[in-house]
């Protein structure tokens, strides 16, 4: 099937600020200048949030990473993990057609899916909560046939079992995934004939599926507020993520659990996130959360199977009491022209932004009431000289949205960005929202020098020439 962007799509798309928290986060586990190699999860966190992945919702990632929306938009119709039109409330399934499922029955589940669904694979069924279609081999071939729903598989199928399985989803349940013929995992149908550990009782399920029925989150729709974090992450050199999202957040959603070993620093920058959580968020949660690194028991796996909503942005179709997806109140629409040369990094290293003492210059600006941070305020002006603006698009690395920001902060020139100093550098740094250590890395003091005085960069050669979009 051709993939390509639904043909209606939401205004605007914004991570949770739990997500986003997570989402800088997740930026940071990369090296510097590798920043896009996080654009799998970052739309996998926006599609668990929104159910399908929408234009903004590409163009908010796109802008997060530094890459030009196509890039992205590249990633997102290559793999079929992600929806481009809206799905189900409460799932999406997908059957593997594939050839041992194929010949060990996929036919006759799409033909459930068919009658319990909607004739025609990406409709969504008229009570909005489902929707389905035929995916390539999904590497569960050992135990064919078989569907994944939601983020786990549901392997050994029969078409009886499967309709069940269809029923009990749409009735707020959450089939325990895994083989359904009572098979532990991919051992002989006859029993296991070595390899026996798992008999021991030790655990219930084989490890995929324990994990699942732990996690609960099979078909939960993500929005970072009524589900831990589960791939908590402190940043490299362990930075905790930013420190006002996960305020906003309401908790810091079991960020300790997967630094166990992390320096004391990290600890204490993270006692101190915990602190100013407490009382806000949901600390119970976060202590479960927290426990030797592993996943919280006991969440609430049932959906409430009242999903209104059909996959849109609104994302109404929470399936286990949570609100659900919800649109930010941010618009998430990414500017594009010179942003492919845009590279965030360490976006998630804001934390300290607060209380650090920014020794400021007096300033003209009554535009630039940036956050203080480390560092001193550059000069600033309350507009531009003579009314009009150097572009400062022309500088690599400088995009339509770091220039308005820029702009806001009280910087329209070029020779102003020349004049920074070191110390000032490290000011703007903090303050370039998601874009911190951008100037540095892409020498904005010296390109802007050199056109401050008239002269051109091979990079503002090609912004004149109309060769940067
Ligand atoms: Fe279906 Fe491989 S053929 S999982």
């Amino acid at each position: 099937m051709l993939r390509r962007l639904y043909h209606e799509q939401p205004e605007s798309f914004a991570f949770t600020p739990a997500n986003q928290a997570w989402a800088e986060a997740q930026i940071t586990k990369y090296p510097e200048g590798r920043q896009a190699s996080a654009v799998i999860p970052l739309l996998w966190r926006a599609q668990e949030q929104e159910g399908w992945v929408t234009r903004p919702a590409i163009e908010h990632v796109a802008n997060m990473l530094g890459m030009a929306n196509i890039r992205v938009m590249e990633v997102a119709s290559f793999y079929f993990m992600f929806q481009l039109q809206p799905v189900g409330s409460v799932a999406h399934i997908q059957v593997c057609g594939t050839t041992s499922c194929m010949i060990c029955g996929a036919e006759d589940l799409m033909a459930v899916c068919q009658e319990k669904i909607a004739p025609n694979a990406h409709e969504v069924s008229e009570d909005g909560k489902l929707s389905w279609e035929e995916v390539e081999c999904l590497g569960s071939c050992a135990n064919a046939p078989m569907a994944q729903i939601g983020k786990d598989y549901y392997e050994d199928l029969t078409a009886e079992r499967f309709g069940e399985i269809i029923d009990e989803l749409r009735a707020g349940k959450v089939p325990v995934p895994g083989p359904q013929n009572g098979r532990f995992a991919a051992e002989p149908l006859a029993g296991l004939t070595s390899l026996k550990e798992h008999e021991s009782g030790k655990t219930k399920y084989n490890a995929s599926v324990q994990r699942a029925t732990e996690i609960g989150d099979t078909v939960k729709r993500i929005d970072g507020t009524e589900v831990p974090l589960l791939t908590p992450w402190a940043g490299k050199n362990a930075t905790p993520t930013s420190k006002a999202r996960v305020e906003a957040a309401g908790g810091i959603e079991g960020a300790e659990a997967a630094t166990p070993d992390k320096p004391a620093a990290a600890k204490a920058a993270s006692e101190a996130d915990r602190a100013k959580v407490e009382g806000a968020g949901d600390v119970e949660r976060k202590a479960e959360a927290g426990k030797d690194g592993d996943s919280p028991k006991g969440q609430p796996t049932a959906p409430s199977g009242e999903a209104g909503a059909t996959g849109t942005s609104k994302g109404d179709g929470d399936s286990s009491g949570a609100e659900g997806a919800k649109p930010g109140p941010k618009a998430g629409k990414a500017d594009t022209a010179g942003e492919a040369t845009e590279q965030p990094q360490d976006a998630g290293s804001e934390a300290g932004k607060e209380g650090a003492a920014g020794a400021e210059k007096p300033s003209a600006a009554a535009s630039s009431e940036a956050p203080a941070g480390p560092g001193t305020k550059p000069e600033t002006l309350s507009e531009a000289r003579g009314g009009k603006a150097d572009d400062l698009k022309a500088i690599k690395g400088v995009g339509p949205k770091l220039e308005k920001m820029l702009n806001s902060m009280g910087f329209y020139h070029f020779d102003q960005i020349a004049k920074w100093s070191d110390d000032e550098m490290d000011w703007v740094d903090q303050n370039l929202e998601g874009f911190k250590g951008r100037a540095r890395r892409d020498e904005w003091v010296s390109q802007a020098a050199t056109l401050a005085e008239g002269g051109e960069t091979e990079f503002s050669k090609r912004v004149n020439k109309g060769d940067v979009y």
